[in-house]
């Protein structure tokens, strides 16, 4: 065994097939939420945790790595994008101010803002081939502010957007009809706050729709369809308010999208992403359902939406538009 002690960084041996290196910027919970998740699901060869508390995120990478042995075998270190980091496939950021209870995602912008102006940078001269998913809040503000600030083509800068609220959408409706939430189509679009939108025009079981107006068949304003919503749309406020922060299911949302695009999976994810015309929006980042692949966030799909719909997505692009307005990038 001599020549692996000699040598102990076997582990990062180059050979002809490129590892898959991603670096998870800002150590917080939902970082952390993000690298467990990673790692146990296999995604990377490399994974680099980056954050300004570096006493602890150096106790977080021992803990982690500790269980490796577990798992399939990834390469966790405690660095930055400009060393162990540097030229990864994917960087993740969540970095930032979070929300307090009661606080809007909205209101953490000028942070935000502010603490993005520089890693942005640091990240575009270190990485600069790779794909940037934005995690931290308000994430369709940030992703744009991301995408303006490094120049990169807008397929390579996208955020974990509304695949969040997708998902509590489909876990409630799940639930609600008694059926694996992998079954149920179902998309909220828009701001991922409280401007976003249930499409309940689409949501589709085997290619059933849900309101169709058969017999029996629920409305789109029925009751009991409002209370789902309002429990998607209040879901982080009543995880804050008990908890402090929600860590756990945005961990497992990342984790999907770093798959669909390591394994250039081209599967449909509501994620954030540029959008300049489509649903006559004007020019922001907002959450569609968008094709997703090895090349980042590459298609939006056009759906049909009726009136109702229309108007609230329009809606909810005015609110994230207001806010660009303010921003000095
Ligand atoms: C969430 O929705 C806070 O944006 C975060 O869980």
């Amino acid at each position: 065994f001599e020549h692996l002690f000699s040598n102990s960084s076997f582990l990062t041996t180059s050979s002809s097939l490129s590892l898959r290196k991603g670096v998870i910027i800002g150590a917080g919970q939902v970082g952390l939420a993000c690298a467990y998740s990673l790692l146990i699901q296999d995604c990377f060869d490399e994974l680099i945790l980056q954050d300004i508390a570096q006493d602890k995120t150096e106790g977080e990478v021992m803990d982690l790595m500790h269980g490796i042995p577990f798992i399939s075998p990834t390469l966790v270190t405690a660095g930055t994008v400009a060393d162990a980091g540097k030229n990864a496939d994917i960087v993740i950021i969540t970095a930032g101010a979070s929300q307090k209870p009661g606080e809007s995602r909205l209101s953490l912008v000028e942070r935000n803002v502010t603490i993005f102006k520089n890693l942005i940078a640091e990240v575009v001269q270190h990485c600069p081939h790779a794909i940037l998913l934005i995690v931290s809040n308000p994430v369709d503000i940030m992703t744009y502010v991301t995408l303006k600030l490094s120049g990169f083509p807008s397929h390579r800068v996208l955020g974990s957007g509304t695949v969040l609220d997708t998902a509590r959408f489909r876990a409630l409706l799940s639930q609600k009809l008694n059926l694996d939430a992998r079954s149920i189509h179902a998309y909220i679009i828009g701001e991922h706050g409280d401007s976003e939108l249930p499409v309940w025009s689409t949501v589709n079981v085997a290619g059933m729709k849900l309101c169709d107006g058969r017999p029996g068949s629920p409305n789109v304003d029925d009751p009991q369809l409002a209370e789902i919503f309002d429990q998607v749309k209040n879901a982080a406020y009543e995880i804050i308010q008990r908890k402090g922060y929600t860590s756990y299911a945005i961990g497992l949302a990342v984790t999907d999208i770093v798959k669909a695009i390591l394994r250039n999976q081209r599967r449909i994810m509501t994620v954030s992403r540029f959008v300049d015309g489509l649903y006559g929006l004007p020019e922001l980042c907002i959450s569609l359902p968008t094709v997703v692949d090895r090349q980042g966030a590459t298609q939006l799909i056009n759906l049909s939406l009726n009136q109702t719909e229309q108007e609230q997505l329009n809606h909810s692009a005015q609110v994230l538009q207001n806010i660009l307005g303010q921003l000095d990038l």
